[in-house]
């Protein structure tokens, strides 16, 4: 582990000079089947990479059978229910060994086997987080997809990956709310016709409709016993397929490998959140986002950690149940998404005062920029000025976390993401695709491969090529911009496809984003473009505010006024809707297509909105619109 920023530096260093020996190294920490022969190989151009190239194992032999000597009864999953006064579940190590090995047996007496696709739809309960590892076991492929998802959405990725089983739940709790997702999936299945068989966790009790290929999981379980010796896999061997949705066209099947997976998100896990041994971490990601996959699962479990699996939602019975938690449990690490602190900053902050948090040593963000205003609201109300934030930069074609600072190890920086990891040779290049050097802004890129890259989209490795490896030849590019200080220091500005050209400017949404944010009356704003007869394109503002009875003349003219101030008066939007809610994906994404479809007026023609968060919005906008 890094202790240091001496010990940082080195690292960093080492990395860029060797980097083959540097990877060499940490792979050395795990246990492998058999040894790599070559440790990297790769050509963006093609694109083709590999890493611990001939080298044998199983992820789950290091994610739990490694820990049963040293510690089979610690904790390995501490779940917490969506209803709190349902108990909470402790599983050791030595449980979750034993579990895990059932469930894969259960999966080959089903007929499952390694290479096929297998997708999982189910609530966050620990049987999720088991099956992905059962999955791992047997060396089949998990698709997970999350549990938000409508049936459309659903069958198009069970489709897309050919999947031949599906592992579902009768239902799921979400706060007040049961989820109906064998419903779901039945409706799902009906344009699935790879799908041989569906094994049905009981979770609800609801009565559901029952199929030939469905399965009882508890009937199931019951057949098998719980030895099941791990599946020897090459470490390029795809270990999940995992969606993510592109700027364009449909969701893009990210394939991870087993090998540099399980290297880079145990190693980053370990540095960014410098977990110590009796430490309890809580990541309140859905294990259907690559968060969870990475930093619920496979990175903590690697390290032999305890992770905390959260069934529910912060609103849940009341705005104060994250601290309730923490409380409860006595959480030493929370990550969260920006989109949940803003949310939680809305309510009085007594709802946090009446927990004890002083459990609390390292807070964490992902998902998107965080706000200046969320920062320091954190920083005070949740960390009281004591726990370092790593606000973590990465994606889900990335794997694990790039640009971070390390908790209380490297400096941070508020709004800053900061530093990237050893290893990782993040650039910045300008429009022509020329590197910038220094201080700067431009677009962010990644020079070298690291060990848990996505090795290709299924089913359309030109796709992959097309989208992360063409538009600057000999770089990984990711889609944001972002700028960097003096120090070396990034941050993040948000997507460079989100560029709108006013009068032949070039206007980034996210900084004039930032600066409405700044107005003291301002939740979250999200700007967008729409055409425009004399400039091209004019800016739309959507704005939450924090008072919805607020004189509406009056923000929008300091609005603007904030807006030129801080960046111009070109960026000054020419039209401010004051909104309740921004159509959001389930993972808390803003919706821009949606608003911009909304600013242009384009109102018949919005696509899919059934997998949106708050589909009501977009009625309230139409309204405003009107
Ligand atoms: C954004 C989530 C700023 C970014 C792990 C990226 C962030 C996209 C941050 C990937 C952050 C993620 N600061 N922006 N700390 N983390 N993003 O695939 O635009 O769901 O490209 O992965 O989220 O989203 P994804």
């Amino acid at each position: 582990m890094i202790n240091s920023l001496s010990e940082f530096k080195h690292a960093a260093k080492q990395a860029i000079e060797n980097p083959e020996s540097f990877w060499n190294d940490i792979a050395n920490e795990f246990q492998w089947i058999s040894p790599w022969k070559q440790t990297l190989a790769f050509d963006f151009s093609t694109p083709e990479i590999k890493w611990f190239v001939g080298g044998k194992l199983n992820i789950t032999e290091n994610c739990l059978d490694r820990h049963l000597a040293t510690q089979p009864n610690k904790t390995a999953i501490l779940f917490e229910p969506n209803d709190p006064t349902e108990e909470a579940q402790h599983i050791t190590y030595k449980e979750l060994h034993s579990r895990v090995c059932q469930t894969a047996n259960m999966l080959k007496a089903n007929g499952a086997k390694k290479g096929d696709r297998i997708c999982i739809y189910m609530p966050m309960v620990p049987e999720l987080a088991i099956a992905v590892l059962a999955c791992a076991r047997i060396g089949a492929i998990h698709s997970v997809v999350f549990a938000g998802f409508s049936a459309t959405a659903l069958a198009a990725r069970i489709n897309d990956a050919s999947c031949t089983m599906l592992l579902t739940a009768d239902g799921g709790f979400r706060g007040a709310k049961t989820i109906g997702l064998k419903d779901i999936a039945d409706e799902a299945l009906q344009s699935c016709t790879t799908v041989e068989s569906c094994i049905v966790f009981q979770r609800t009790n609801k009565q559901v409709n029952w199929n030939p290929i469905d399965r009882w999981w508890h009937e199931e379980i019951e057949k098998v016993d719980d030895h099941c010796p791990a599946e020897v896999m090459d470490s390029e061997d795809p270990l999940f397929i995992l969606y993510t949705s592109g700027s364009t066209g449909k969701p893009k099947g990210m394939v991870h490998s087993c090998g540099g997976y399980m290297v880079y998100t145990a190693y980053t896990f370990q540095n960014v959140f410098q977990y110590q041994s009796n430490d309890v971490y809580w990541c309140t990601a859905d294990i259907g986002w690559i968060t969870g996959h990475s930093y619920i699962v496979y990175g903590p479990l690697a390290n032999g950690a305890t992770t905390v699996m959260f069934e529910g939602v912060p609103s849940y019975p009341d705005f104060d149940r994250f601290w309730e938690v923490c409380a409860k449990h006595k959480i030493t690490h929370f990550y969260t998404a920006p989109t949940a602190i803003r949310a939680l900053q809305k309510h009085p902050t007594a709802l946090i005062d009446k927990h004890d948090l002083s459990s609390l040593k390292v807070l964490g963000s992902v998902g998107e920029p965080i706000n200046a205003e969320a920062w320091h609201w954190y920083d005070a109300h949740v960390g009281k000025h004591n726990c370092p934030i790593v606000d973590t930069w990465w994606q889900t074609e990335t794997g694990g976390i790039l640009i971070t600072s390390l908790a209380g190890v490297t400096p941070q920086k508020p709004t800053f993401a900061t530093l990237p990891m050893p290893g990782i040779q993040a650039v910045l290049l300008n429009n022509e695709g020329d590197e910038i050097e220094g201080e700067g802004e431009g677009i962010l890129a990644i020079k070298h491969p690291w060990p848990s890259i996505a090795r290709t989209i299924w089913g359309d490795h030109e796709r992959y090529k097309n989208v992360y490896f063409s538009a600057y030849p000999g770089y990984y590019f990711p889609g944001d911009g972002a700028l960097r200080d003096a120090e070396g220091n990034f941050r993040i500005t948000g997507r460079v496809d989100d560029v709108v050209i006013v009068s032949g400017h070039n206007l980034g949404t996210a900084p004039i984003e930032n600066a409405i944010n700044q107005h003291a009356e301002v939740v979250e704003s999200a700007v967008v473009g729409f055409p425009h007869d004399i400039k091209g394109n004019a800016l739309c503002a959507y704005v939450i505010v924090k008072d919805i009875s607020i004189d509406k003349t009056l923000i929008e003219k300091e609005i603007r006024e904030e807006v030129a101030k801080t960046i111009g008066p070109i960026a000054k939007p020419d039209r401010i809707l004051v909104v309740s809610g921004l159509p959001k994906t389930r993972s808390g994404k803003i919706m821009r297509r949606i608003l911009r479809k909304l600013a242009a007026g384009d109102d018949n023609n919005l696509g899919d909105i059934s997998t949106l968060l708050n589909p009501e919005v977009v009625d309230e906008i139409r309204r405003q619109n009107s």
